[in-house]
């Protein structure tokens, strides 16, 4: 007996998969060039090589999220990355514009470690408690629109990798203590990164009564880390920094900071994709780097730069990033006027659109 999953189901390109993948990209710029500035194609770091070549804008998440809001002449706006880009870039946009995904199956396992129903139960902890009037919600990007709008909702803020810290200070003049979902990883760099106390920062674990606190540290506590995390971050080990460092001397070793903090402590450097990317471009010819995070952005990078040597501290793919493919993307593009763009809810979107607002008004 066959049983059907509506989880697994994904919609089966229609573009023939005989077609060569050159000239799936001919039709695609030509679909494109055709619309001219009415659409705008956007890539994350971490799609593939073909993908990010078609763009009109490749960033981290935070570039993309201000790209989007740029986009005042574009009617449609076809974002290739994962859902929670797609939805922020929602909504920012305008009313009379659209926001496509090529495949709506590339969410983001971390962004579903936090689901709104379990950070309402956490919030309703810190309510219990007399302590939500004195915490601020900040959610990182990676995260439901449903969340961002509960963030918005209760004076909260949204983060990415390159403005986290920023975005720290912004909430701790706002409050004393941080409530941050859902990567645990990301939140406890900053905080480390904001000099708060080892003994401050407390996991709150959503699977256990209370997060698995006493009450005493939820009193004590300045930053509440949500146990969530990025496997393909986690995937690199201070072991690999170390293998890394013997085999290529004067490696410099960058670390994106959803790797745990063993990582980063022995890295060189931390920072967002587009960081990591301008230090490569920016170093001299010669230069030799080992990089902790997706394997896409770390290929092409050494693609771009011949002239230095690019290599994974190990190799480590998002695999929902790479659910974007030519074949959905010219399926999308060549019928783009009876796709279904993102749709949510006024509320919704009108609520994550005040946590989105505070993140940009951050200096
Ligand atoms: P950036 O914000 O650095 O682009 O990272 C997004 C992401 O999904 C990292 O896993
Ligand atoms: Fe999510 Fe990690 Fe993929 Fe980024 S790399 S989209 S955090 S699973």
């Amino acid at each position: 007996m066959q049983i059907a999953s509506p989880v697994l189901a994904e919609k089966r390109p229609t573009t023939p998969h005989d077609l060569e993948e050159s000239e799936i990209v001919e039709r695609i710029r030509s679909i494109l060039a055709a619309h001219g500035s009415t659409t705008v194609l956007l890539a994350h770091h971490y799609q593939r090589r073909e993908i990010v070549d078609l763009a009109d804008f490749r960033g981290d998440s935070f570039e993309l999220c201000m790209a989007a809001s740029r986009q005042r002449e574009a009617e449609r706006i076809v974002f290739c990355g994962v859902r929670f880009m797609v939805e922020s870039a929602s909504i920012l946009a305008r009313e009379d514009q659209s926001v496509f995904h090529p495949n709506e199956r590339a969410g983001c396992p971390m962004a579903d470690m936090a689901s709104c129903s379990l950070v309402e139960d956490a919030w309703a902890d810190l309510e219990a408690r007399g302590l939500a009037s004195t915490t601020i919600p900040v959610t990182y990007m990676n995260s439901d629109a449903d969340l961002k709008a509960f963030t918005g909702r209760n004076g909260g803020i949204v983060c990415t990798s390159s403005n986290a810290t920023r975005v720290f200070d912004w909430a701790f003049e706002r409050g004393e203590r941080i409530i941050f979902y859902p990567d645990e990883h990301l939140g406890r760099n900053v905080a480390n990164w904001a000099g708060i106390p080892r003994d401050l920062q407390f996991i709150y674990d959503p699977r256990l009564p209370l997060g698995g606190l006493s009450e005493e540290d939820f009193r004590r506590s300045r930053v509440l880390l949500w146990k969530g995390y990025c496997h393909v971050h986690t995937h690199f080990t201070a072991d690999h920094i170390e293998h890394a460092r013997s085999k290529w001397p004067g490696v410099y070793v960058m670390a994106h900071p959803e790797c745990t903090e063993e990582v980063v402590a022995e890295a060189d450097f931390s920072g967002s994709t587009s960081q990591m990317c301008r230090k490569v471009a920016e170093a001299p010819a010669g230069a030799i780097f080992a990089i902790a995070t997706e394997v896409n952005m770390i290929h092409r990078l050494a693609y771009e730069h011949p002239d230095k040597q690019v290599h994974t501290l190990s190799r480590s793919l998002c695999p929902n990033m790479y659910r974007i493919n030519l074949y959905n993307l010219y399926d999308l593009v060549r019928d783009i006027e009876n796709a279904e763009p993102v749709v949510l809810s006024a509320q919704v979107q009108h609520d994550a659109r005040l946590a989105l607002d505070r993140m940009l008004a951050v200096p």
